[in-house]
């Protein structure tokens, strides 16, 4: 939700900063900006729409200058228009400010400002920033920025500069993250640490309320009452590599095809075959408070908060207690019940997503003990965690979560595993036998997306459809919302999510012969209830596609030659989730390509969503 870059050193600045956007695009992508400063002063550039428009400017008409700014929008205040994108400047056009966040309080000071006598030309409520500082300036851009914040209200990852001021950047955070990137004699600032891999591993992450300085060869750390703040630097493991396209077509096919390797690095090194143990160490500090727990609640948004949904059955059948499952966004607006007794388990792939932050919060606050799930070391909900279980997806790019989401899936099994050996809920042999089965994924992950079956001819009558209905039941009917979700969020085709026992009680009202019915069959528990669905659809003259266990010849007696077999390898049902979502994001996919979407920056979405 919105990408920020800032860089400061001997490299020319606008190569930098649109190469970090290049990667932050991801997180908004209506229109972009620029701004350097160079012995002509301080030069700005903006773009209505993809950063692409901006780079056909700038080579145009090119800009240059040893240090700058640069920012992708995704817009909150004001359309999105050449206008309203950032950087913002101040009256005088000497100093600029980019903003990832809301201003909540800006109305009030726009309206104070006004009455100063500052000219608006904008309908955002970043352009506040730029008049407030302005007015605070005495000759310190930071002692100014410090001021500033101390009046504003709402969340914020600001990063300002100023034209007397060579070489200085000056970033605030509350809410949004911002993160330095260290090396010598330069200095980087962003949004995230994807943004800056080729250039450094080494972070510092910006905590609420840190106001940066950095020149070149200096980095200043307060709070906001201007005191030195400590702040150890990370040094981050991901490969630059991982964060390009590498061959594929788009982002989100080349992390289709990286799940396997994905969930291998997410089990790798925690699964203690031999003695029947799951080794996490980073929840060690926790181990009480998951041993004692008297109940689970999982907070997550979007695709994670379908892992949640996995994990509560996982969680329930292994280690035997209950679990609850809660949308960031719902957690705080209900009275949930929640006290010293619970633990809470935070999802999500950015660890920065506004809304599962403040339900985790919230939780913490009523007394439960907190873990988090989650693929960004180092984000904000690590560092409010007691610990935290990594999922080692690398950087993940695509706007639609894939490889994120299976890892999750294995880090939650890997959780329900060690909850159930903490509380002797699971033997050492039965833990045993699932590690077993755990171990085999990766290898039938890449099975089954070696030979996915005919889905890009599916695609092509994909695209027709005006809706699609996915089926599932128990464990499964997460992984129906999750393709569900896929199809409609990258293809805009209408689709929903339905436990397929409930159809009947709605949604095969709708069935016709323009409706996609995509129907979940793995054998196990209510394979036969499964089945039974399935007939209800072809009686109504639907066409289906089943995903069923390869071999199973009785799903191929009730299908036609209108309806469609896609086939999985066979596993335990537990874990067979992590192979039936894979034919979901192909299909969401292949029939997103062949209707001509941007795949991996779908419209009105954003990778990390950091506004409530
Ligand atoms: C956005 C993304 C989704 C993601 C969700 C939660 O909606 O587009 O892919 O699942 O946020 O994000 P998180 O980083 O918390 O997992």
């Amino acid at each position: 939700m919105c990408g920020i870059v800032g860089y400061v050193g001997s490299r020319d600045a606008v190569g930098v900063i649109l190469d970090g956007l290049k990667r932050l695009e991801y997180r908004g992508y209506d229109s972009a900006g620029i701004a350097v400063v160079s012995s002509g002063g301080l030069q700005r550039r903006r773009s209505e729409g993809k950063l692409q428009n901006l780079v056909r400017s700038l080579a145009a008409e090119p800009l240059s200058g040893a240090f700058g700014l640069g920012h992708t929008r995704w817009a909150t205040h004001g359309r999105p228009s050449e206008e309203n994108a950032h950087p913002h400047q101040d009256c005088t056009g000497r100093l600029v400010v980019v903003h990832n966040g809301i201003i909540e309080n800006y109305l009030a000071l726009k309206a104070r400002l006004e009455g100063a006598g500052h000219r608006f030309v904008t309908q955002t409520d970043t352009e506040v920033v730029a008049h407030l500082v302005e007015s605070l300036y005495a000759g310190s851009l930071e002692e100014a920025v410090r001021r500033a914040v101390g009046e504003l209200e709402g969340i914020y990852a600001l990063v300002l500069m100023h034209e007397s001021e060579p070489q200085t950047l000056v970033a605030a955070r509350v809410g949004p993250p911002l993160v330095v990137g260290l090396a010598e004699g330069e200095h980087f600032l962003a949004s995230d640490v994807a943004a800056l891999l080729p250039y450094t591993r080494d972070f510092v992450f910006l905590d609420d309320g840190d106001i940066v300085t950095v020149t070149p060869g200096a980095m200043r750390l307060v709070n906001a009452a201007g005191e030195p703040v400590v702040r150890q630097a990370q040094r981050i493991l991901w490969d630059p590599i991982q964060a390009e396209k590498g061959g594929y077509r788009h982002f989100m096919l080349k992390e289709i095809h990286e799940q396997p390797q994905a969930v291998r690095d997410t089990l790798f090194g925690r699964m203690g075959l031999e003695e029947g143990e799951v080794h996490i160490e980073e929840l060690a500090g926790a181990a009480a408070s998951l041993a004692e727990a008297k109940r689970v609640v999982l907070i997550a948004c979007g695709t994670s908060w379908h892992a949640a949904l996995v994990g509560k059955f996982l969680i329930e059948q292994i280690a035997g207690l209950p679990a609850e499952v809660d949308y960031g966004s719902e957690f705080r607006y209900r009275t949930p019940i929640v006290d010293a007794s619970t633990l809470a388990v935070a999802i999500s792939q950015s660890g920065e997503t506004a809304d599962t932050l403040a339900a985790f919060r919230e939780a913490k606050r009523l007394g439960a003990s907190g873990v988090a799930i989650c693929n960004v070391q180092g984000s904000m909900l690590t560092r409010e965690a007691a610990g935290t279980l990594l999922t080692h997806a690398g950087p993940e790019i695509g706007v639609a979560s894939t490889k994120a989401f299976t890892s999750q899936l294995v880090a939650l099994a890997l959780l329900a595993l060690h909850l159930g050996r903490l509380r002797g809920t699971l033997s050492r042999d039965a833990c045993r036998r699932h590690l077993e089965s755990l171990a085999r994924l990766p290898h039938l992950m890449e099975q089954a997306l070696a030979a996915p079956g005919p889905i890009e001819e599916l695609a092509k009558a994909a695209v027709k459809a005006s809706d699609f209905l996915y089926l599932g039941r128990g464990i499964h009917y997460p992984i129906a919302l999750e393709g569900a979700l896929k199809l409609k969020e990258i293809s805009y085709i209408h689709a929903e999510g339905y436990p397929a026992g409930e159809m009947k009680h709605g949604p095969i009202a709708l069935i016709d012969e323009r409706m996609g019915i995509v129907a979940l069959c793995p054998r196990g528990r209510v394979y036969e209830k499964m089945l039974s669905n399935v007939q209800e659809v072809k009686a109504r003259g639907g066409r289906v596609i089943a995903v069923a266990t390869a071999g199973d010849s009785e799903i191929r007696r009730i299908l036609d030659a209108a309806d469609t077999l896609l086939e999985v390898p066979a596993l335990d049902e537990l874990w067979s989730p992590l192979l039936f979502v894979l034919p979901l994001q192909l299909l969401a996919y292949y029939t997103a390509v062949r209707a001509g979407r941007d795949v991996d920056q779908p419209r009105n979405l954003a990778k990390s969503v950091t506004v409530e």
